[in-house]
């Protein structure tokens, strides 16, 4: 029998031997840097000449791994390949598929440390960050082959005398998964896995940043078992390839997570019919947000600010989830936000290597870049009072920043900044604190500090967002216990590592039979 799900522990690095394994990781993964990686379409290993070069965000002379990179004719080729194999993964028994899934989590598991310690090098991940995420991949194979397990036999529905009526699950088809860099195992894995399990076929495009963590994920699929063609792995660019895939007539669905602009683009571009297509494309969408979180008067205040400071600068802020707004009531405010300032300063940053720096770099020049013009921005809009430095020489690193009295219109209150930057805007009371809240187009993620219940009911009715924390910072949602996605411009709501996941992968097919 399977045992009940239980998220995976993240790892306790005061104990010796856990460092000690993480340390030999990073040498592990040191003997593999450099190397090339190949697409895999329909199990055939497939090289090009044109490579997506991975680089190390904290050292940017250090090659973590050349990956070949798709064009239209592969992209093509992959399709066909999954396009096959769907007509036998589809009929494949649901505990078989599930148990792919079990084998795989075990290998990682097994391995944790060294993928954990692979994402340190590739995504710049402090070793905590890293661990967080390889946990959360192992918890998306062990939560969804288990809701697979829980679905297989459909919903019961009423017969009548002489009749046998049926409600069951049916996978789509084709789906393409387009994953983000930022959780660049967990949501590259989850979504892909979700999908497979479902007994969908899929064509995995991971971000370019990220390339050589999706590559080691596939060969664990492989040695889990999973058949051919049913995961084909076609790095490329997201103008050629993804659009080619999302406008392909026998794509069924496209399930991506990334930025609001390539969200949109997708959803547009998937709505229009092509030639030879005979459905409409479904599209699952996980986007941006603009995450708060308010900070009431009645309220454990260093609480406030412990919770303010993990989530705004936990992964230098690079989490859709990440705290960039803090919306304090006035009684409050200067003791919260000069205690954030001082926690601020006190982070500490450089390689994550080193166990003991608190933040790393910042994903590549295009995000060191957009961040540090953000910064320009609060110097005009706020008042800064920690951070607004940065420094590419070597790595991307921004230091920790903290902007004091936004306007709630100004752009650094509304926009996207992806980094470790976040801004301070007073209230003048819960009510308006809530307001300014909901003054975005987004509504991923929010958090509430305060004792007051109810206010805390208030928040509930009231913070339009799809992930809401209460007394606790706004990042760090467990698979099976706080279901992730979010609202408006954050997205399709689906609510990844929730009950209700796998269906999005699925049709419902009624049969009925008279006796
Ligand atoms: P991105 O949108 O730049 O890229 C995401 C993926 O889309 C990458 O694989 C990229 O190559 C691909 N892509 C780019 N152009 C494309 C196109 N025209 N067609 C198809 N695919 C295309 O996002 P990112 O920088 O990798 O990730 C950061 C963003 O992701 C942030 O906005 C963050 O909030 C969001 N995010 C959201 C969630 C969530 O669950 N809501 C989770 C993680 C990240
Ligand atoms: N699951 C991640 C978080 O909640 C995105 O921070």
């Amino acid at each position: 029998m399977v045992q009940p799900y239980k998220h995976e522990p993240f790892t306790d690095f005061s104990v010796e031997k856990e460092r000690e394994g993480y340390l030999q990781a990073l040498n592990t993964v040191e003997g593999y840097l450099g190397q090339d990686y190949d697409l895999v379409i329909g199990g055939e290993r497939i090289s090009t000449e044109d490579k997506i070069i991975s680089i190390n965000p904290a050292n940017k002379e250090e090659i973590i791994g050349r990956v070949s990179k798709a064009n239209k004719e592969l992209a093509e080729k992959a399709m066909q390949a999954a396009v096959k194999a769907f007509q036998s993964w589809r009929k494949a028994k649901p505990e078989m598929r599930a148990d792919v899934l079990f084998k795989a989590a075990a290998i990682i598991r097994r391995r944790k440390h060294e993928f954990s310690a692979l994402l340190t090098k590739e995504a710049g991940k402090p070793w905590r960050e890293a661990d967080a995420d390889t946990a959360e991949a192992i918890d998306f194979l062990e939560y969804y082959a288990r809701q697979m397990l829980r679905i297989k036999d459909g919903v019961p529905v009423n017969s009548r005398p002489n009749e046998y009526n049926r409600y069951n699950y049916i996978p789509l088809g084709v789906g393409v998964i387009i994953s983000p860099w930022n959780f660049p195992l967990a949501i590259m894995a989850g979504t892909t896995v979700a999908a497979i399990v479902s007994g969908n076929t899929v064509l995995l495009k991971p971000a370019s940043t990220t390339p050589v963590v999706a590559a080691k994920f596939v060969e664990v699929m492989e040695e889990a078992g999973l058949p051919a063609g049913v995961l084909n792995f076609v790095p490329g660019s997201g103008a050629e390839v993804g659009d080619y895939l999302v406008d392909h007539k026998d794509t069924r669905f496209i399930s991506f997570t990334g930025s609001r602009d390539v969200g949109l683009r997708i959803y547009e571009r998937a709505s229009k019919l092509n030639e030879g297509q005979i459905w409409l494309k479904r599209v699952i969408a996980e986007m941006g947000g603009k995450d708060t979180i308010v900070v009431d008067k009645e309220a454990d205040l260093e609480l406030a600010a412990q919770s303010i400071v993990a989530s705004a600068f936990g992964f230098s802020g690079q989490k859709c989830s990440a705290c960039s707004r803090a919306v304090v009531v006035e009684d409050v405010y200067d003791q919260v936000l000069n205690r954030v300032v001082e926690l601020t300063n006190a982070l500490t940053q450089g390689n994550p290597v080193d166990q003991n720096n608190y933040m790393g770099p910042v994903i590549d020049q295009a995000a060191f870049d957009k961040i540090m013009s953000y910064i320009e921005i609060g110097k005009e809009e706020g008042r800064l009072m920690a951070g607004g430095e940065g420094d590419s020489s070597t790595g991307f690193f921004i230091k920790p920043t903290v902007f004091a009295d936004l306007d709630p219109e100004a752009r650094l209150m509304k926009e996207e900044i992806f980094g470790p930057v976040v801004a301070f805007a007073k209230a003048k009371d819960f009510d308006e604190a809530i307001d300014i809240a909901n003054n975005t187009e987004y509504g991923l993620t929010g958090a509430v500090i305060t004792t007051n219940r109810e206010h805390i009911q208030k928040a509930r009715e009231d913070f339009h967002v799809g992930n809401l924390y209460f007394n606790r910072g706004c990042t760090g949602a467990i698979v099976g216990y706080q279901p992730f996605g979010g609202f408006n411009m954050s997205g399709t709501d689906s609510k990844a590592g929730g009950p209700d996941y796998l269906l999005l992968h699925m049709q419902a097919k009624t049969t009925s039979e008279m006796y």
